[in-house]
């Protein structure tokens, strides 16, 4: 997305002949497009048919609500859930509402199953481990701190170098994750204020095309339910494409930070957007300049949006008993802010060495049982 890119072989006009290698089999062109035929898109030449189904069975639904969550502060330990599994069977859901699904996964061990997510964008933080994201856009190469976007209906594959400590944060998204508009100027192109600019993204590198055939088992999730569909062909038998649209990655500690005199609010964080919420990146920085200046966070009543952040790596400046893996969540519609102590702490500091991911969601986020299950019971009165 941010930027046009093009891997592998394309036929020089679109919509053409582009005949395999024996002169009278065609390459099946398809085009991925968002918002109809309307935003962003990309051109695909595969193979073989992309809509090549042998059978579809139900997997089932995911139980894991919480209705009885009560209206608090929340304060949950990820890394004391004891769920693991594959890159698609570890996830584990801890806040959720219509239009985003906040999960984490402890990737225990390899699958040689697919997965597409055709309900929705998925945002994947690499807390920890180091492999190759594989689509049908080539690879995409990983370590800690990176930040993977995968458009809606992407078919791929997590391939971790080893199973010794792999965790991700998984956002999943009803809409795409954008790059927020001022950022950009009227061409496209990222201004000198963004945080970031084009040679901070990394876009899918070409692998060779995979032109197996037998029986291919893609776990395709549809809002909560899950599906087996067994394909051909291999999925990854993609000859070449050009486009916009495609998974690309940014790391965290990428993102360059703005600071100001006193203290400026989380949209100078803002990583991306989606029409129901946002991302933010907290990174090392310098505190505020004026001589008097408070660098922990006012008291907040933010009316219309839940505040989530999942905690990296460093000392947050603004929370007692945060770990790493911790996530907490400050419903709309009640104050939230430093503990005590944590104000005057902050007074006279320099900088900070946080690393941090802040979710903003404008509809309410509801507590799964995860979260009943690794919850910091004393978080919602650690302000007495
Ligand atoms: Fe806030």
């Amino acid at each position: 997305m941010p930027f046009y890119h093009k891997v592998g072989e394309i036929p020089r006009v679109k919509h053409t002949t582009f005949y395999q290698p024996d002169g009278k089999t065609l390459y099946r062109e398809e085009l991925v497009s968002s918002k109809g035929f309307s935003g962003i898109y990309s051109t695909i030449y595969h193979h073989f048919l992309p809509t090549a189904v042998k059978s579809v069975k139900e997997l089932g639904h995911r139980e894991d609500d919480w209705p009885e969550a009560p209206a608090l502060y929340y304060h949950c330990y990820t890394d004391k859930s004891e769920k693991k599994g594959n890159f698609i069977t570890a996830r584990e859901t801890f806040l959720k509402n219509h239009t985003c699904k906040i999960s984490c996964a402890r990737v225990t061990e390899d699958t040689n199953d697919f997965y597409r997510n055709g309900g929705g964008a998925e945002y994947l933080f690499i807390h920890h481990g180091t492999g190759a994201f594989y689509s049908q856009y080539g690879k995409n190469t990983f370590g800690p701190g990176d930040q993977i976007v995968v458009p809606r209906a992407t078919t791929y594959q997590l391939k971790f170098d080893d199973f010794k400590n792999n965790k991700l944060l998984i956002i999943e998204s009803d809409t795409a994750f954008e790059i927020p508009n001022h950022y950009k100027n009227e061409y496209g192109q990222m201004t000198e204020h963004a945080p970031y600019s084009e040679r901070d993204f990394r876009p899918p590198e070409y692998t060779e095309p995979k032109t197996g055939t037998g029986d291919f088992r893609i776990v395709v999730k549809m809002k909560d339910r899950f599906f087996e569909h067994i394909v051909p062909h291999h999925p990854f038998g993609a000859i070449g494409w050009d486009g916009f649209l495609y998974p690309f990655t940014f790391n965290i500690k990428d993102y360059h930070p703005k600071v100001g005199r006193i203290h400026l609010p989380p949209p100078v964080h803002l990583l991306y957007k989606t029409r129901s919420f946002v991302v933010c990146n907290f990174v090392p920085r310098l505190f505020d300049f004026h001589e008097s200046a408070v660098p922990a966070p006012y008291f907040h009543s933010n009316i219309d949006s839940d505040e989530v952040l999942y905690y990296v790596e460093g000392d947050f400046m603004s929370r007692k008993g945060v770990e790493e893996g911790s996530i907490t969540l400050h419903p709309g519609g009640m104050p939230h802010g430093p503990q005590p102590g944590k104000t005057e702490a902050s007074i006279g500091a320099r900088k900070t060495e946080e690393y941090a991911v802040m979710i903003d969601t404008y509809e309410a986020l509801q507590p799964t049982l995860a979260v009943k299950k690794t919850i910091d019971k004393d978080y919602a009165k650690s302000w007495l």
